[in-house]
């Protein structure tokens, strides 16, 4: 699931965030997108030609009736090769041309000419944006079954506030993705956790593990991607939120509790990536200890297992029910006891001792074991797992 090999158009109209687009049209060179760039007139008074030209390896389109423009690679055959259509940054001019149908320049002529899907990404001065007639264009565009991603507010280049900005790329990368993989999670409403926990033992200390949250966030966004409804329980991370997930942040294995117990009723699915630490000082001392009380001070108590209370509470909500296992050895044995006791429909196991896999690692490699047997997935980015475990959860859910 990537957009490498796809044939993406980018279609740029004339806003000051075009140079953002320029950045885009490189990031989707890099993952091995085919990319050719149409711009409207106006386009190219904001970015040359020129640097598109050079970003995506293939000129840059503006002019219908340009000289030689009947030997290059024709604007039709493009529209009529394209995956798929991204408009952005969409001017009301860009926009209102595309809800009337128009063909008046090369990008509006080739949407026309196209059943690629379109993604459109309006940018323009919030006053513009808030417009009755530019919302009834967006509303137009979307009963044309374009995909319209809603603009970040904010301060804009012309020192207005409010809705308009293009979003970041993150967003649009998200969407794009999703118009390009199966919907086979729509419908599904996924709870995950991720992160490590942090149990306190006074002011300035608590107890953790080095869990990254990595994994957790890749099933998170890869879901959202495949049509779920996304909520993620995050312990501390320094991960941004993945685009269209809901994201509830927790401290301690006590807060992740009460949040999981209070998302749960809910889900259909849950997958339970956190890393709980699964004891805490049994007292958390208001004021920082001192040194000389080292030795005294830690005493330490068992926090609830989420997982396994979820499993007991498995037959009346009827989840899907997903866990996590770090092992370091007689993984299968360790994860297979696991699965039985905490009522699991599956349960994906880590070799912590494994040097690619695991905590903070960027690539993991899985055992995944269930009812029916086992899987042993290949040793793959955390993205690539996340997708991996999909497949079979959705094969199986
Ligand atoms: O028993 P163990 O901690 O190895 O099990 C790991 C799985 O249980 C993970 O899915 C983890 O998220 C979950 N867990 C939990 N609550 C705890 C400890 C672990 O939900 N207190």
């Amino acid at each position: 699931m990537s957009v490498a090999g796809k044939r993406i158009v980018v279609g740029v109209s004339g806003s000051i965030a075009a140079f953002k687009v320029a950045g885009w049209v490189s990031a989707l060179v890099k993952e091995e997108a085919q990319v050719s760039v149409m711009m409207t007139e106006s386009a190219c008074q904001f970015v040359t030609p020129l640097t598109m030209a050079a970003l995506s390896g293939e000129p840059a389109q503006s002019d219908m009736f340009a000289e030689g423009a009947g030997e290059r690679i024709s604007h039709i055959r493009l529209a009529q090769e394209a995956d798929l259509f991204l408009i952005a940054p969409a001017t009301a001019q860009t926009i209102a041309r595309l809800a009337y149908g128009l063909a008046d320049d090369l990008l509006s002529a080739a949407v026309l000419a196209s059943r690629a899907r379109v993604l459109v990404c309006p940018a323009m001065n919030s006053q513009m944006f808030t417009h009755p007639a530019t919302q009834d264009n967006i509303a137009k565009l979307r009963e044309y079954g374009y995909q319209v991603i809603a603009p970040e507010s904010g301060r804009m280049a012309c020192g207005d506030e409010g809705p308009g900005r293009l979003p970041e790329w993150d967003v649009v990368r998200e969407a794009l993705l999703g118009s390009l993989v199966e919907q086979d999670l729509a419908g599904q409403q996924v709870l995950i956790t991720a992160g490590p926990t942090r149990e306190p033992l006074d002011p300035v200390r608590f107890l953790s593990n080095p869990s990254s949250g990595k994994m957790g966030y890749q099933l998170a966004r890869t879901a959202r991607r495949r049509g779920a409804e996304v909520v993620l329980v995050s312990g501390p991370v320094s991960l941004d939120p993945p685009p269209g997930v809901r994201v509830v942040q927790v401290q301690t294995a006590q807060e992740m509790y009460a949040a999981v117990m209070a998302e749960a009723p809910a889900a259909t699915v849950i997958v339970k990536a956190a890393a709980v630490s699964d004891f805490r000082p049994e007292q958390v001392f208001a004021g920082k200890v001192k040194k000389e009380a080292a030795e005294s001070v830690l005493r330490l108590e068992r926090t609830p297992d989420i997982l396994e209370k979820l499993g007991r509470m498995k037959a009346e909500h009827g989840w899907f029910l997903v866990g996590f296992a770090a092992e370091s050895g007689n993984i299968k044995e360790e994860g297979r006891r696991k699965l039985s006791r905490k009522n699991l429909d599956l349960i994906a196991v880590n070799n912590i001792l494994s040097p690619n896999a695991g905590f903070e690692s960027e690539t993991n490699q899985l055992l995944l074991l269930d009812a029916n047997g086992e899987t042993e997935l290949p040793l793959v980015s955390k993205e690539q797992a996340a997708n991996l475990l999909w497949d079979h959860i959705s094969r199986s859910a």
